[in-house]
């Protein structure tokens, strides 16, 4: 272990602050006048105009290192400066996981053992919330679903009012699966064992601006750029798939009540989504959009995906219950706000690059 840097805290440490969820949290941090730091390679496509959007619209405000999570002494120096840290750099595709496990857990998991080591070096440790997933939870083994009409539902009718609660087993499916539970065990055993002030979240599917989502990653995103584009999108399985999903302005939310009151989260896991009332199926939420944007998709079928899940929605009561956090903005709300940006000229080149 590396003796503690003597660096006074000026900063918010935002990992993958470029990304999407990174890039709405800076600028909402940014906005109540906190300093952002940002650690990001910049490796998703698209990022570094979130970047250069935050600097543009916040100025001295947002600092951005441009590195790799792997690098140490990179990290260090980064978390010596660290107020609180938020941790959200990843590999994040299941696709590209099967592709290249190896990478994916250099990242996600190695990454994140390097940040926690660089975190328990220093003698004042900053809060820590770290960016998991349901993907922890695998396909739910053990629970049973039926089709009811364009959705899967969980037979159990407690389950689908409340959705999964933490207490549901780990089932690490997929190699992002793995990577990403690893570093959420790290995570929680950090603050067991060595008293770090941390707590994870295990995130549905979130969405919103900034989101540069592609068929691998950013489903909701991926989708309303097809059908304002008048492309065919491309479903795995058969459209019945259901999902809690979360406007990201209610998750930054709930990141900056879990620092504030970070004693009321520590050593925890929480399950973070939008919850039963914003659960959908995909076809479901293509149907909302004629209404919505007066646009209609075209639909192509293929076969299920390693780990896709037919149904899983977030319990937040947990998260309700420490915090006060509950999602505030419905589906129809936010994917008009997310078309809306879309349509924008902050979201113009990236939209056009993935479409051409
Ligand atoms: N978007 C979701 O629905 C969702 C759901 C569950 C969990 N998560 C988790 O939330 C976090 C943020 O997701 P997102 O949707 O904003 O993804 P994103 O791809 O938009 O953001 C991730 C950022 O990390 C950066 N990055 C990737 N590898 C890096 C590396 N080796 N070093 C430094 N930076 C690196 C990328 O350039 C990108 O800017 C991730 O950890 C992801 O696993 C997201």
């Amino acid at each position: 272990m590396t003796a503690a840097p003597s660096t006074v805290p000026d900063c918010v440490l935002v990992t993958g602050g470029a990304g999407f969820i990174g890039c709405n949290l800076a600028h909402r941090l940014a906005t109540q006048g906190r300093r952002v730091l940002i650690l990001d390679n910049l490796s998703r496509a698209g990022v570094e105009q979130n970047l250069a959007w935050l600097q543009a619209t916040h100025g001295e405000r947002i600092e951005a290192v441009v590195a790799d999570l792997r690098d140490r002494a990179v990290v260090e120096a980064c978390v010596a400066r660290a107020q609180a840290i938020f941790h959200l750099a990843a590999q994040v595709a299941v696709t590209t996981s099967l592709d290249d496990p190896l990478a994916d857990f250099a990242v996600n998991a190695g990454g994140t053992l390097g940040l926690l080591e660089a975190v328990r070096a220093r003698a004042d440790r900053p809060p820590l919330i770290f960016t998991s997933t349901n993907k922890v939870y695998g396909k739910l083994p053990g629970i049973s679903f039926v089709a009811d009409g364009e959705r899967y539902v969980p037979r159990a009718s407690l389950l689908a009012a409340r959705g999964v609660n933490e207490g549901q087993p780990l089932d690490f499916v997929s190699p992002y699966g793995c990577s990403k539970g690893a570093a959420d065990q790290y995570v929680l055993d950090y603050a067991r064992t060595f008293g770090l002030p941390a707590a994870v979240f295990r995130m549905s599917c979130i969405y919103g601006p900034h989101q540069f989502g592609t068929e691998d990653q950013g489903w909701v995103a991926h989708f309303l750029k097809r059908v304002l584009a008048g492309e065919p999108i491309t479903l795995y399985g058969d459209g019945r798939q259901v999902r809690d999903v979360l406007f990201v302005e209610d998750l930054v939310d709930a990141f900056l009540l879990a620092e504030e009151r970070i004693d009321a989260v520590r050593g925890e896991a929480f399950n973070i989504g939008g919850g039963p009332a914003n659960a959908t199926s995909l076809h479901e939420l293509l149907d909302r959009m004629p209404r919505l944007i007066g646009r209609k998709a075209v639909l192509r079928y293929d076969e299920w995906r390693p780990g896709d899940q037919p149904w899983y929605v977030s319990d937040t009561q947990r998260c309700t219950a420490r915090i006060g956090w509950r999602p505030r903005v419905g589906i129809d709300e936010g994917l008009t706000r997310l078309a809306r940006w879309l349509g924008s000229a902050e979201a113009a080149p990236a939209a056009h690059r993935i479409a051409s």
